[in-house]
């Protein structure tokens, strides 16, 4: 059998592919085994501060009374990861983007979309709550 050089690029590139995807594969299976799945359990009474803001790596948990949220903490601008709060106020770092840490919403660009909520469960007798993630 003689290759030509499309076919040779084919085997090429299809062989290129199969790497690629077991790469991304193994790059799955070890982003689940260290957050858990999609899911990330946190302790509620030991987290959140007296302001009712805690940052949790990729989320923020906002608890006052009874009202209880979760976003994500993803700047919807550009990305960046927010991990400051001011006055109830959540800054991003990056172009100066403000949210309601109560509600998500834009108080000052550039971003225009709120911050995603995040779905989650509440245990109140572990006082745990269990945040679908991605
Ligand atoms: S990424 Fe947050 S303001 Fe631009």
């Amino acid at each position: 059998m003689m290759f030509n050089r499309r076919a040779f690029i084919k085997v090429i590139a299809t062989a290129l592919a199969g790497v690629l995807v077991l790469i991304w594969a193994g790059m799955l299976r070890r982003n689940r085994r260290i957050f858990g799945g999609t899911e990330r359990r946190i302790k509620i009474d030991s987290l959140v501060s007296d302001n009712g803001i805690q940052f949790a790596g990729e989320i923020i948990v906002y608890k006052k009374g009874e009202v209880l949220r979760v976003f994500s903490s993803t700047c919807t601008h550009a990305g960046c990861r927010i991990s400051h709060e001011r006055d109830g106020i959540l800054e991003c770092p990056c172009h100066g983007s403000a949210y309601s840490a109560a509600t998500g919403s834009v108080v000052k660009g550039p971003a225009v979309v709120p911050l995603k909520q995040l779905p989650f469960t509440y245990n109140r007798s572990s006082s745990e709550i269990v945040v679908q993630i991605g």
